[in-house]
């Protein structure tokens, strides 16, 4: 095997154990560096996982060498590093949302295409195995084209969840509530299941917490093939119910994920005329659907490992990664169409199909 791809991190906090313990389960990359504006914090990142170097800003991390960096850092921070990362040659996998607006999310994309770098945006639940049952079902006809989708996204956090980060809940730093960081994942899903999306109609509102941003969110999606779908969204549920992703087909079959308590790995129940393809209970009984964020995020580890595995081998491949950052792009679009719906009162057209065609396999 050549050496393995030097890596640095950037951003010690929460998500920052999930690249970590990632890249501790890939031979073919060695994480050599991380970084945080909290010095503090990349130190003792670096003693618990043995990293030779600490450092506290991007440019001493770049400059040690290294040939991807992982970006889980705050969204609106993410271009700064991404655009740093590509002008000194280094691969770059950002965590989503890959940025807060448009104009950031094009210079990302264009800045890592003109250096001839690679930029990969984190949607694991992409790799769940049923995510990847559901999209069977419509790859393999047993759905046929969808025609309806439904994402219904009730989850709880608490009060501490917006105040202890002074970045979360604002406009200028989170960039939204509910959608931008949590419910982009199925605006992701919906997408990769049900293809291009070419308008929008949607409505914010903000009830339990406070925060200058939207906690609860309701959209209905049209697709370029005709298709429907509806959205709706909240952290103010208590306790969590979950998520659930339904599509129906033309066929009449309709394939239903449940990601029951949030952070665990999707369920799948699968219904054609006459058969059951797959079953699975969607809310067992006996499960306490309080989990705290640390958790979550836990959970997520093996679906993190799944895309960032993936990563790696596009960069050995010379391929696409599974998920792009014109991807990343068209689900910032959408969610930001939401948005603007919301102000105006009025549907949004998306003057680009707001999906590629391509998706991971
Ligand atoms: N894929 C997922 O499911 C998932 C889950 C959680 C978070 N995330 C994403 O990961 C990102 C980080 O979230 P988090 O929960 O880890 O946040 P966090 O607040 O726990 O950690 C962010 C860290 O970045 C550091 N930081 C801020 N600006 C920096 C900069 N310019 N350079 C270096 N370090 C900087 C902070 O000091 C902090 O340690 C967000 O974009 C979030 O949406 C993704």
């Amino acid at each position: 095997m050549s050496a393995p791809y030097r890596v640095g991190i950037v951003g010690c906090g929460a998500i920052s154990r999930n690249h970590l313990e990632a890249f501790a389960a890939i031979p073919e990359a060695t994480v050599v560096a991380v970084c945080d504006v909290d010095p503090g914090r990349a130190r003792e990142t670096a003693e618990r996982w043995r990293i030779p170097h600490a450092f506290g800003s991007v440019g001493e991390l770049l400059a040690a060498g290294v040939d991807l960096v992982s970006v889980c850092t705050p969204h609106p921070t993410h271009e700064a590093v991404v655009l740093a990362a590509a002008a000194a040659g280094a691969h770059v996998l950002c965590e989503k949302p890959i940025a807060i607006d448009l104009a950031s999310a094009e210079r990302m994309v264009a800045a890592c295409d003109t250096a001839g770098v690679r930029l990969g945006v984190l949607f694991q639940r992409r790799f769940w195995p049923a995510a990847q049952r559901l999209r069977a079902a419509v790859d393999d006809g047993t759905l046929g084209r969808p025609i309806l989708g439904h994402a219904s996204v009730l989850l709880h956090r608490e009060p501490e969840y917006y105040s202890a980060a002074a970045w979360r809940g604002t406009w200028a730093t989170d960039g939204g509530g509910v959608l931008m960081t949590q419910a982009i994942h199925y605006l992701d899903l919906l997408q990769w299941l049900m293809g291009d999306v070419v308008e929008v109609h949607g409505y914010l509102g903000t009830f339990t917490h406070a925060i200058e941003v939207e906690d609860t969110a309701a959209a209905v999606l049209r697709f370029a093939s005709g298709a429907m779908a509806t959205l709706s969204a909240t952290t103010a549920a208590a306790p969590s119910l979950g998520v659930s992703i339904r599509i129906t087909g033309e066929t009449g079959a309709t394939a239903e994920l449940t990601e029951f308590p949030e952070g665990t790995d999707g369920r799948v129940t699968i219904l054609a005329r006459g058969r059951t393809i797959d079953s699975e209970p969607a809310h067992p009984a006996g499960i306490d659907p309080d989990v705290d964020l640390a958790t979550i995020n836990g959970q997520l580890i093996p679906h993190h490992t799944t895309q960032i595995r993936d990563f790696v081998e596009a960069l050995g491949a010379g391929r696409e990664p599974a998920v792009t950052g014109h991807d990343a792009t068209a689900a910032l679009t959408i969610l930001l169409a939401v948005y603007e719906s919301s102000r105006t009162g009025r549907p949004v057209r998306l003057a680009q199909p707001a999906a590629t065609p391509e998706g991971a396999s």
